[in-house]
């Protein structure tokens, strides 16, 4: 079973790859073979639904994402939304998030925007046939300082996602 955690901010200072570390250290401690991915590392061209697909780049994306069976996507919340980075990447790689298990966990300025990442859900669900684990992490600045994780609460309830990646990935491919 690989298990894959996507860190989908682009901010140097990202309160997201923060719980994206934390989520990938919680699956490693746990025994899990878990891949990261941080689009930082890995600039992408904008979808154009033509030529992108074939930039080298994208094969790579394509490839972490074919890689594993279930992502754990870390991102920020940007207009109520998740980051056009993420969405680009799922336009990108499309198909290759058929049937994966994919969890959430969010970052935002302030706790209004808690059901933005549904229509992302939405549509990986009805678009690609994901299983979405129903239990996502929601954090906004006061969780954080600096590079650190400070409420306690976040921190256990990241683990708690992780192991529910895990073990929903695993159920599904046993049955
Ligand atoms: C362009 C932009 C749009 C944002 N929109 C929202 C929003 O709709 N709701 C919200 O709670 N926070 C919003 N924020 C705040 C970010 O979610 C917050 O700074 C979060 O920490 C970003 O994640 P990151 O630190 O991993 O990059 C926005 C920030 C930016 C830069």
């Amino acid at each position: 079973m690989n298990l894959l955690v996507l860190s989908a901010s682009l901010n140097p200072e990202s309160n997201s790859r923060v719980l994206a570390r934390e989520a990938h250290r919680a699956l490693v401690t746990a025994g899990h073979a878990a891949a990261f991915l941080d689009l930082r590392d890995l600039a992408l061209p904008p979808c154009d639904g033509a030529a992108a697909y074939k930039h080298e780049n994208t094969a790579k994306a394509r490839a972490f994402v074919a890689g594993a069976s279930g992502i754990l996507v870390a991102t920020p919340i940007y207009n109520y939304d998740t980051t056009a980075a993420l969405k680009n990447l799922i336009e990108l790689t499309g198909k290759a998030w058929e049937n994966k298990v994919v969890g959430f966990a969010c970052s935002a300025g302030a706790g209004s925007s808690y059901m933005a990442v549904m229509s992302l859900a939405n549509s990986l669900m009805l678009d690609f046939r994901c299983t979405i684990v129903p239990r996502f992490v929601y954090a906004t600045e006061a969780d954080f300082n600096g590079e650190a994780l400070v409420n306690t609460d976040i921190a256990w309830r990241t683990q708690q996602l992780a192991e529910d990646v895990a073990r929903y990935t695993r159920a599904l491919q046993s049955g």
